[in-house]
């Protein structure tokens, strides 16, 4: 497949989610049955990664405004800022159909959505992005890809270190 083909957009009608599966039933009823009604509603945001031309969908992610106390973080600025809660972007749901992964799209898709969320933050007071990792291996993913362990199976990053490497 084609790096140049793939494109992230809105989720919307015309994207096939009839098919969709990554492994986890959760993720996929989500996309298939609540996604496009909560990103309509203003509740969560969900982007698609699928082809040019296609209504197939590779993965997906959803985000939503979240904040975690500041006494959970280890980063030395968060930790500082005691007794307020840290606004933090939260990715709700993230996963690539199985037939997908470990093609490195996982990855690919995280990069978009750290892009996504440091646009997000450029209106918007947040600190960190935060996910609630769905099982150990799920958190091994994260964890691999640079995040930090905040609580059991939720980990975090923070939007100034994504910036740094992304220099934006
Ligand atoms: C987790 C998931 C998103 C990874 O997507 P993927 O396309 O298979 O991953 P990639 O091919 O991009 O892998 C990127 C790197 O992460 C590693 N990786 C992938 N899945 C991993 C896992 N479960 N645990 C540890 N490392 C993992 C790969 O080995 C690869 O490392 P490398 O660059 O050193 O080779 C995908 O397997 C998935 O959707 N799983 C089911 C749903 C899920 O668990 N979602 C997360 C919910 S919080």
């Amino acid at each position: 497949m084609e790096l140049e083909n793939l494109i992230i957009e809105d989720i919307s009608r015309s994207h096939e989610r009839d098919f969709f599966s990554c492994g986890i039933g959760n993720l996929d009823n989500y996309l298939k049955f609540d996604a496009r009604r909560h990103h309509n509603d203003g509740i969560n945001h969900t982007k698609i990664l699928t082809q040019k031309g296609m209504k197939e969908i590779i993965g997906y992610f959803s985000c939503a405004a979240a904040s975690v106390t500041s006494n959970f973080f280890q980063d030395k600025t968060l930790k500082k800022i005691r007794g307020y809660e840290i606004p933090c972007i939260k990715l709700t749901r993230f996963a690539i159909d199985r037939r997908y992964q470990g093609r490195g799209l996982g990855q690919y898709l995280l990069i978009c959505a750290l892009k996504h969320v440091c646009k997000v933050s450029e209106n918007l007071g947040a600190a960190a992005v935060i996910i609630d990792a769905k099982n150990s291996s799920a958190k091994e993913f994260y964890i691999k890809n640079g995040f930090y362990e905040l609580s059991d199976l939720c980990v975090y990053l923070p939007i100034r270190e994504v910036r740094r490497s992304f220099k934006l």
